[in-house]
Parts: structure tokens; C-alpha cells; sequence
């Protein structure tokens, strides 16, 4: 088939490169003309494990191409899908659609024959019924289906996500889609992948609420991780008691510093605007937003504690930037909130991440930067692991010890054990977990 493919960020890449591999015809469009010369040339501008090969394998292969000419990508395209952006508005926190209504108006004046337009940008209820509206007014002649087709992969997994989905979620509103969309999954469906088609406004629905409770879930256990922490508890134990239950699920109930990224900040809040627009408040939603806020501000004052209540003058070394592993995305990570609130306080703080440092650079000002989790503990008064990377899972702890002017270690992510880092002298504090 002939895919277009507008905006080729993270999911917008993924997509292609998945689509093109499994021997489709794609082309992805951006409006960044650096990023489109750049992915020509290979290079790829993120980072996610695996996609460089992908993207060259069908590079190489003339199954994908990259351009910057929305309108002669569009034009022999069977499917369009839309990737772009859908930020937080500024100011009021609602999706801010500007993006995908661009694409939509260019997408019209561009389609020749029936063409499935799939939204695949993460919007809000009633988007789809825009985009139709403004393409029927751009072009009264488009023979367009306007369909919802939610995304569900995540950053630093999102080829095994996009290959390898629970489900794959299609709402439409002209049968015509069905068949279609059915022939651009055939082969994720032939692996068992259920395809779900719903109505365009329950999938725009679907893709809210599963990434709302998602995040619900982590707060949660958060929390739980606080009450353990007060009453003697160990919340890893409470967690997996629970997960065991099917009903619950043991995934997403890693206590940690509070959810980041690019997508949970971002939709809860959309959610919790598109409850009040509806008059249907999303109370729980509003309720894990302002929790999490207030554990990420937290955190900086947990490591504080572990400094003796005082880390003015103090060096801080932190391991992770990023909000999550295998990612090279600061959007609204944790480590943002915990080393402003530890600089606020007077503490020097040096960090090293495995790929955040450059886009850190730009967000944190006043932070340092380190070469190796040894470098960053040179010299500190306390070490905080704030996220879990792979390279950070078995440091040398002697050695981080020695370097170290004092054995403090704060870990925000549970990677170690109380007793293998007790016996190394270190004074320990981690989440949800008795000493
Ligand atoms: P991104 O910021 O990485 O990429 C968006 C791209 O769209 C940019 O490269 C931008 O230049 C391009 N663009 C903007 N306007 C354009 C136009 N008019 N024509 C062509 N290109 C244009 O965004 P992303 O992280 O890929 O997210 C895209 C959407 O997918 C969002 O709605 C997001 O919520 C959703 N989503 C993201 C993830 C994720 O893990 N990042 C997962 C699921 C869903
Ligand atoms: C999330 C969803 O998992 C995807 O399904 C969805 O497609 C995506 O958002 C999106 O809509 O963009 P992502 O943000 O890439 O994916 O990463 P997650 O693995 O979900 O992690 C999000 C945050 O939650 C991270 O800060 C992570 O550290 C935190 N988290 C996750 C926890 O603290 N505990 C957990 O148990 C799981």
C-alpha cells in the first residue's frame, strides 16, 4: 500500500520505519526541513533503540522515503496518516490542535481519489469530526474517511510496541476505512494482535483513558510507597501481592520519583480540560495530576533529608536525567523538579545521563555535567539514582564509595538492595521500602 505519514517525530518515525518494514510503500513528511535532510542522509534525530537499523534497512530497501512536499507525498497515498504534535496549550492546558488542523487543510488540497485520513496524534474527543469538517470545506470534491487510530507504543520500546501491540485501535465512521485500515495491520493481525474498531469518538476516548489510568496507577503505588515508607512496609511486596491479581495486573506499579514524558503530563491534563468542556469532571485524573506534581518537588526534598536536612555548599551527584531509560527525552522528567529544588537550595549538583545531557543543557540551568556515574560521584556528598538506566543497575559500589567525599545514596527507582549496599558502608534511602 501507499502510506504518507505527516510529521516524523518519535511516532511518526516508528510508524514508518514498522510500516515500510513490514513492505509498505511509505513516505514521512515534516515541516523541519534539517530533520528530513538529516534522515535522508540516515541520521536519525532521536533516540530509540533499534530504529536507526530499521529506518536504513528500508531506506535501503526504496520502502521509505523522507520529504518535506506534504502535497506530492499525499497525492499517492492510499493512507495518511497524522502524526504531528499535540502539545499542552499554553496557559489553559488543553490539547493544543494547531498542528493536526494544519496537516488536515494541506492533506485536503492534496488527496486524488478515496483516501483514508488516520489520525494517529493523540486528541481530543470530537477531533476527528473537525478534521472531516475542514477537509470537506477545503476541498468539497476530497473522497476522504476520517479515522482515529490511537497510538500505544512507548519511547524506548516503541519498535517492539508497534510490532508487537496488545491491540490495535481503529475508530471509523465510513465502512469504506475498515478494509483498508485491516490491510495496512494484516500483519501485525496475522501475529495475533487484535484489531479493534469502534466509533472515531470512542477511539479518541480509548486512547485518554488508557494513558489517564496508566498514569493513575503509577500514582497509586506512589503513594502506597508512602504509607509502606510510614508504617513499615515494603511497597515492592505490595506490589507484586497485588499484580499477581489478574484483575490487576502487575505492570505499572514500579514506585518511583512521579511520572514524566512527553505524554502523561500532558494528557491527564487534556482529560481533565475535556471532562469540564463536557461537564464531566474527571475528579480521580485532577486528583493524580496534583499528586504527582507534588511528589516530583518532593524528591528534592527527600535527598535533602538524606543530606543531613541541609545541602547548601554540598555536591550532589544525580544518575539519569531522562524521564525514563533508553530515551533521550527531557520532557517533563522528574530530575527537572529535583535538581531545580536541590540548586534552589545551595547544593552544586553534577549529573550524567547516557543520552539527556544535551537536551538537560538547555532546560536545567546552573546543572553540571559528568562523564560516568564514577565521574559524577567524584568528590560528592551524595549520589542520587534518579533513573534506572541499564549501565547504572550494577556500579561497582566500592569504588563509587571511595570516590565518594561521603556514602550517601538516594535511589529513586528501588535498583538496589538494602543489604548489598548496607555492607558497603553506604547510608541508603530508597522508595516505599523499610530499612
Ligand atoms: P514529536 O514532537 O516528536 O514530532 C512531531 C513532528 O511533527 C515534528 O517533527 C514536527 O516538525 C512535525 N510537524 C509539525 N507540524 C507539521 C506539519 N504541518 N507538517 C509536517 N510535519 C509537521 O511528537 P511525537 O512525540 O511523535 O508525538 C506525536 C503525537 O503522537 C502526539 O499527539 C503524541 O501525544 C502522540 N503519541 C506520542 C507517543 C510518544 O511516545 N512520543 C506515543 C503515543 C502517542
Ligand atoms: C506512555 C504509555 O506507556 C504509552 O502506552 C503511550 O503510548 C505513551 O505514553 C504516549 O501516549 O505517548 P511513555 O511516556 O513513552 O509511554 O513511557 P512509560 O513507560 O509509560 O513511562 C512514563 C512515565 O511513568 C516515566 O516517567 C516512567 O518512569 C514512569 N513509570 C512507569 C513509573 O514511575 N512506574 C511504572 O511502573 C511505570
Amino acid at each position: 500500500m501507499k502510506i504518507a505519514i505527516a510529521g516524523a517525530g518519535y511516532v511518526g518515525l516508528v510508524t514508518g520505519a514498522c510500516l515500510a518494514d513490514f513492505g509498505h510503500d511509505v513516505v514521512c513528511i515534516d515541516k523541519d526541513e534539517g530533520r528530513i535532510a538529516a534522515l535522508r542522509r540516515g541520521e536519525i534525530p532521536i533516540f530509540e533503540p533499534d530504529l536507526a537499523g530499521l529506518v536504513a534497512t528500508n531506506l535501503g530497501a526504496g520502502r521509505l522515503s523522507f520529504t518535506t512536499d506534504l502535497a506530492g507525498a499525499v497525492a499517492g497515498a492510499e493512507v495518511v496518516f497524522i502524526a504531528v504534535g499535540t502539545p499542552s496549550r499554553r496557559g489553559d492546558g488543553h490539547a493544543d490542535l494547531s498542528y493536526v488542523y494544519a496537516v488536515a487543510r494541506e492533506v485536503a488540497l492534496s488527496v486524488s481519489g478515496f483516501t483514508v485520513v488516520a489520525t494517529k496524534s493523540t486528541v481530543p474527543v470530537g477531533t476527528g469530526d473537525e478534521v472531516a469538517r475542514i477537509i470537506a470545506a477545503a476541498n468539497p470534491e476530497a473522497d476522504v474517511a476520517v479515522v482515529s487510530n490511537p497510538e500505544f507504543l512507548r519511547e524506548g520500546a516503541a519498535i517492539e510496541d508497534f510490532k508487537r501491540p496488545d491491540r490495535i485501535v481503529v475508530g471509523i465512521e465510513d465502512e469504506r476505512a475498515r478494509v483498508v485500515m485491516t490491510e495496512v495491520y494484516r500483519p501485525l493481525y496475522l501475529n495475533q494482535a487484535p484489531l479493534v474498531f469502534t466509533g472515531r469518538r470512542t477511539a479518541e476516548m480509548i486512547k485518554y483513558a488508557a494513558n489517564a489510568f496508566l498514569a493513575m496507577k503509577i500514582t497509586f503505588i506512589n503513594e502506597m510507597a508512602d504509607l509502606c515508607e510510614a508504617a513499615g512496609a515494603d511497597v515492592q511486596q505490595v506490589a507484586r501481592g497485588m499484580g499477581l491479581d489478574n484483575r490487576i495486573g502487575s505492570k505499572f506499579l514500579h514506585a518511583g520519583p512521579g511520572f514524566g514524558g512527553s505524554c502523561f503530563p500532558k494528557d491527564t491534563q487534556a482529560l481533565v480540560r475535556i471532562g469540564e468542556d463536557f461537564g464531566s469532571p474527571m475528579r480521580l485524573v485532577e486528583t493524580t495530576i496534583a499528586i504527582n506534581e507534588q511528589r516530583k518537588r518532593a524528591m528534592a526534598r527527600r535527598v535533602i533529608a538524606a543530606c543531613g536536612g541541609e545541602v547548601r555548599g554540598k555536591v550532589i551527584g544525580v544518575l539519569g536525567l531522562t524521564f525514563k531509560p533508553n530515551t533521550d527525552d527531557m520532557r517533563e522528567a522528574p530530575s527537572i523538579d529535583i535538581v531545580r529544588g536541590l540548586l534552589d537550595k545551595g547544593a552544586r549538583v553534577v549529573a550524567y545521563d547516557p543520552q539527556g545531557m544535551v537536551a538537560a543543557r538547555e532546560l536545567i540551568e546552573g546543572l553540571e555535567f559528568g562523564e560516568s556515574a564514577y565521574d559524577v560521584a567524584e568528590g560528592a556528598d551524595a549520589l542520587v539514582l534518579v533513573t534506572e538506566w541499564n549501565e547504572f543497575r550494577s556500579l561497582d559500589l566500592a569504588r563509587l564509595k571511595d570516590a565518594m567525599a561521603a556514602p550517601v545514596l538516594v535511589d529513586l527507582r528501588n535498583v538496589y538492595r538494602h543489604d548489598e549496599v548496607a555492607r558497603h558502608g553506604f547510608a541508603y534511602t530508597s522508595i516505599g521500602r523499610p530499612a
